[in-house]
Order: structure tokens, then sequence, then C-alpha cells
């Protein structure tokens, strides 16, 4: 079966041998045939297919690719939000209230929760995304939270290292041995990342080395959350060990910047966590003037940040980090892939994965110019 969608007034394509950044190709059109992009062209040049989708002149982008989220949770944590807006402090203790309700909520409860947030995230243009689990820190509810996030993405990551779990509140040296030895065991099989919150408060450096270390040998990659409360060893540590991506970044030197540069390390920002905490937004402009990559995802989770939209942390990218339309857009599709080291997707050129968003506009740069707008018209997913 295959499908042509003409009459692309804008198709961003993000073809990395183009001459312009998002590979923009105006009067164009898509084949897509058994889950791949068949071909790219001129729309007078379109070759016949099974079904024609005449997309009136809008633009067409590559499906958002989220590479940061926390979607296995119950409760949410609305009052905290609430007294943050009135001059409280984002303190990560709050995860644990998270982890209770999490703890206390059924397999089914927990997958109809992910299930909800899917469909938003897909609502909204998301085609491929990345969910941790971190609000169990039990060895069972690891395992089980990594078990009901692979039935929605391959994309999966083991973030037991996410606080120590209140049991273990006075011996965190043990708990560390329990993420990098059962609990890790137990959630091996069903994750593909693994990842540690390095920040004062959480786990340090030397934590974060044993406990990637340890997910290294059992076959996961590692990713960090890190810098994102204060300066701190997490991202020079991720450039360290080259790590594919380091999210958060909001507080960076000088010498955080030129080691992401060096290492190739992706720098994941998340400017919905600077709106839900009140953090000051970290500058893309400078990361991306360095020379580094800049991917932008959602961190959607029930604590520091509880949206799912990746066209409204776009918006704040432009208005608040410096980064032009091109640049975010970019950022939360081809940088998002690149965060996940995947190159078939958030692209689209031949051979990539049959992930489209029609927009309800002319251009990509609507996204940014109209905020808070639903612009995405239809998804295609593969
Ligand atoms: O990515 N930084 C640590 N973890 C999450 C927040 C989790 C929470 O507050 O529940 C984050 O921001
Ligand atoms: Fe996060």
């Amino acid at each position: 079966m295959s499908l042509l969608i003409t009459n692309i007034g804008e198709l961003v394509t993000n073809d990395p041998g183009a001459d312009d950044l998002l590979g923009v190709r105006t009067d164009a059109a898509v084949v897509v045939a058994d889950g791949v992009v068949s071909w790219v062209g001129p729309a007078a040049e379109a070759p016949a297919a099974d079904e024609v989708f005449d997309a009136q002149g809008r633009a067409v982008i590559p499906g958002f690719v989220d590479s940061h989220s926390h979607l296995v949770f119950a409760g949410d944590r609305a009052l905290e939000f609430q007294a943050r807006m009135a001059g409280e402090s984002y303190a990560a203790g709050g995860i644990r209230t998270t982890v209770a309700a999490t703890r206390a909520a059924s397999d089914d409860q927990l997958a109809a929760g992910v299930a909800r947030h899917v469909a938003e995230m897909r609502r909204q243009g998301t085609t491929t995304l990345e969910i941790k689990s971190g609000y169990g820190l039990s060895v069972d509810d690891e395992a089980r939270s990594l078990e009901v996030a692979r039935r929605f993405t391959d994309e999966t990551t083991f973030l037991g290292a996410h606080v120590v779990a209140p049991e273990y509140a006075d011996d965190p040296a043990a708990y560390v041995d329990l993420v990098t030895g059962p609990m890790l065991e137990a959630a091996a099989p069903h994750a593909s990342w693994i990842d540690v919150f390095c920040e004062r408060g959480a786990f340090d450096e030397d934590q974060a080395r044993t406990i990637l270390a340890a997910g290294a040998a059992a076959g996961l990659r590692g990713r960090l959350h890190a810098n994102q409360l204060g300066e701190g060893p997490g991202v020079r540590l991720a450039a360290e060990l080259g790590l594919t991506a380091v999210d958060h970044c909001t507080y960076l030197t000088d010498d955080d910047v030129h080691a992401l540069r060096d290492a190739g390390t992706v720098a994941t920002l998340l400017p919905g966590v600077e709106f839900s905490t009140r953090h000051p937004y970290p500058s893309g402009r400078r990361l991306i003037d360095a020379g580094v990559t800049v991917a932008i995802a959602s961190d959607c989770n029930p604590g520091s940040c509880y949206t799912s939209s990746l066209p409204f942390c776009i918006a704040l990218a432009v208005r608040e980090m410096g980064m032009t339309p091109g640049e975010a857009v970019w950022a939360a599709t081809a940088g998002g892939a690149a965060a996940l080291g995947r190159t078939d997707v958030g692209v689209l050129v031949p051979g990539a994965r049959a992930d489209l968003v029609l927009l309800d506009a002319p251009t990509h740069v609507h996204l940014a110019y109209r905020p808070g707008v639903p612009l995405v018209a239809r998804t295609w997913s593969a």
C-alpha cells in the first residue's frame, strides 16, 4: 500500500545533505510505502501511488522525537506546582510523593496513564518517544514500570537511580548496591538505556559512574540527568564517558560546553522544566554557537514539568532560549533522534521511517509564532 502526500507548501526534510538546516522544499510531495519514505521531490514530478492525500499547501514536518519522558507514574502534584508559583522552590524530594502513588497503583492503572499521555503526545505530533522508569525505586516496581513502558516504546530507560528510595534514606550506599545488583538484573530485560539523576540531593559523580558502569556491563547505554538545579559534575561526566546525550543542562560552565562539543554528546534541553520550576532558561544559542548538538524534549512528568507538548517546548525554546524557529524544530525532530542515537527518525528522506506531521499552517515557523494553538492537523506513523 503506497500513499502520495502532495501539494505540500513547505516540506521540512532535515536532510543532512541539504544546504539549509531544515532541508526545506517547497511545492513538494512525499511517497510512503511499507512504513518508510520511498520518494521525496517536487509535487509536479510525483509518481503514482495507491492513495493520494492533498496537503492543500500546508506544511509537513518529520514527527517529533521526544527523547525524555517519565510517563510511568500515578497521581499528580498540582498542589506542589501551585506552591511553586506562589514562591516555593522546586525540590527533587517531591519525587517521593509520586513514588508512593506509583507503588500503590496496579499495572493496569499505570498502563492506562501511559496510554493517556502517549495519546496526548501523538495528538501533538510526537511519533517517537522515550519513557523512563524511576517512580518505583524497588526491584519489583522498577521492573513492572519498565515492562509497562515497553508496551508503548522500544526506547525505555531504567532510572532506578532517580532518588534514593525512602527505605534507604539512611544508607544510600546500600541503595546503590540494590540499583546495580538485583534491580538492574530485573530491569535490564525491559530497558535499552540506563539513566542517573546526577545532582546534589540525588546521586553524586562517583555513584553515577558506578551505576552507569553496571548498566553498561548489563548491555544498557548510558544517559544522565545533570546540571538541572545548579552547576555540577554531571555534564562533564557525560562527555568523559562519551554518552549519547545528557539532559537538562540548565547550569553550564564554559568548560561544560566545550566538553560537550568535543565529545559530540547531545545536550537535551527541557524548556518545560524551567517554565514549571521557575529556574532560569539555559541558552540554546550559546550551545549551538559553540558547536554542540541540541535536542529539545518534554521531560513530561508530574513534578518538574507536566506538559506532553513538543510544540509548546519549541515555542519556549524560541522565546526563552535564543533559538530560531528552525533550530527549535530541528532540535525536537532530528535533535531528538540524535539524542537517542537514531538516524531512521527525525528526517524525511528515502529510507526513513514514515513518521510525518501535517501542520494546520503554511510553515514550521508557525509552531512558535502561534504558541498554544493546536496546529497538528494529523500525523502518519509507521
Ligand atoms: O527530569 N530531575 C529529575 N527528575 C525529573 C523530575 C521528577 C519529579 O519531580 O517528579 C526531571 O525533572
Ligand atoms: Fe527527567
